[in-house]
């Protein structure tokens, strides 16, 4: 019996990895150039044997009419040997080993000086590398630090005014399934609302694991990120805070050591690429308060990416998130990303949003029976003279499958929703979040 075709997504995932191993540095493959090939490397990544990564590349041309570009082959700076830089062979022993190791220990196993090997781990540090140094001893952890220190507003300026936020999470960028039209929609409708800041909840990309492998537009960190500054909404005067996910980005904190929100916001600030931007702060892994300190009390809001599955009852998972907080650690208003749903509830006296999703349901919920709230949130909130939270209201901006809007022109249906739902335009001029006077 003739072996069964190539598919095309593996095919092609075959020559955009290769691909990408020419861009890091690997040599083409029959180059003659000394080292790993980038065939070897992006069969290692993809847990294939050599032969089976080959015959993926063949069937990419045969089949599909695709051969990778051997023109992208960046050989690394300070490289005559055609080998990855020491940098790279440092990171790629400790991501490897996952053990810990002094500077004396990788000065051996590389053969060079304590000095050349602090200057690289340095360099690994501002590449954005999760690397851990405690007493000499190095290692690469499979999480990061938290709780991280909360985010402190000086609300003077805000007394008595209505603040208004733009709430979303959960919108895979990189997925097939992403919904960039309600994205930006959500942000044409919070421009308009005048707001300034947007919270967003976790997995702003898709991340790449066994289950979405198929189901990616870009593979790769690097990728995945220049494709996320490419398309993340962008509006005058706007401003998105994120927290990182512990699942999908999280993917790369926990097998490549990446601090991937950390990440995010360097590679947007790096005025030589073309995607530049700096409308983009990361709050921290997982979750971050944003403390609004009057002096006499604190109220937060907590920016939370949860875990686990969904429950029968879409509310039971923010009332057990609630029950587990202990009686001075609750925030007045939480928001959580994750379930993909729409939800408010009140479980002891903390106002709970699950903010929704901008990503259409996947094969992997679809097999779980899970469905998916597309759409997102305008979070409204008065700060009382007392300093208090008052008036809160979450309006959810719903949205329907892709289908839906075939021949429709979305907008105009999500303006004449608008034109009859919106709270009223910002009271407040100028961001909360730009007037802060101290980070904690
Ligand atoms: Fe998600």
């Amino acid at each position: 019996m003739p072996n069964p075709k190539m598919t095309e997504d593996k095919a092609l995932e075959a020559v955009r990895v290769y691909e990408r191993c020419l861009k890091e540095g690997f040599r083409p493959v029959g180059s003659g150039v000394p080292g790993m090939s980038a065939g070897q490397e992006a069969a290692r990544r993809l847990k294939l044997t050599a032969g089976t990564f080959g015959s993926r590349l063949k069937a990419a041309d045969r089949l599909y009419n695709v051969k990778p570009n051997n023109e992208l082959y960046k050989p690394l700076k300070n490289q005559d040997s055609g080998l990855p830089s020491l940098e790279e062979r440092i990171r790629s022993l400790l991501v490897r080993n996952r053990k810990v190791m002094t500077l004396e220990e990788l000065s051996d196993h590389f053969d060079v000086g304590i000095s050349t090997v602090r200057k690289s781990i340095e360099g690994l540090i501002d590449r954005g590398l999760n690397i851990s140094i405690r007493n000499g001893e190095i290692d690469i952890p499979d999480s990061l630090p938290m709780p991280v220190k909360p985010l402190y507003i000086d609300v003077s300026k805000f007394h008595g005014k209505r603040l208004l936020f733009g709430v979303t999470g959960d919108n895979h960028l990189c997925s097939k399934y992403e919904r960039l039209d309600v994205l930006n929609a959500l942000f044409d409708i919070w421009h308009e609302q005048g707001v300034e800041t947007v919270l967003q909840c976790g997995n702003m990309l898709d991340g790449e694991a066994r289950f979405n492998r198929f189901d990616l537009l870009e593979v790769g960190a690097e990728n995945q990120i220049a494709y996320f500054l490419r398309h993340w909404p962008a509006r005058p005067g706007m401003k998105t805070l994120f927290v990182a996910g512990d699942d999908h980005e999280g993917g790369y904190v926990q097998r490549e050591g990446l601090d991937i929100g950390k990440l995010i916001v360097r590679t947007a600030k790096d005025q030589s690429l073309p995607y530049h931007r700096d409308d983009l702060e990361y709050l921290g892994y997982m979750e971050r308060d944003i403390v609004f300190d009057s002096g006499t009390s604190k109220q937060i809001i907590r920016l939370m990416h949860a875990g686990g599955g969904t429950a029968y009852a879409i509310s039971y998972t923010s009332q057990k998130i609630v029950e587990s907080l202990q009686g001075g650690e609750k925030p007045q208003i939480l928001l959580i990303g994750h379930y993909h749903k729409f939800d408010i509830s009140y479980p002891r006296n903390v106002y709970t949003v699950q903010v929704g999703c901008t990503q259409d349901q996947t094969p992997f919920m679809r097999k779980r029976k899970l469905e998916a709230h597309v759409g997102g949130v305008t979070l409204a909130v008065t700060l009382g003279q007392d300093g208090l939270f008052h008036d809160i209201t979450a309006h959810w901006h719903p949205f329907f499958d892709r289908e839906f809007y075939k021949g429709w022109k979305y907008q105009s249906l999500v303006r004449s929703h608008e034109d009859q739902t919106a709270p009223k335009p910002l009271l407040h001029k100028g961001s909360v979040l730009r007037k802060k006077s101290r980070v904690g």
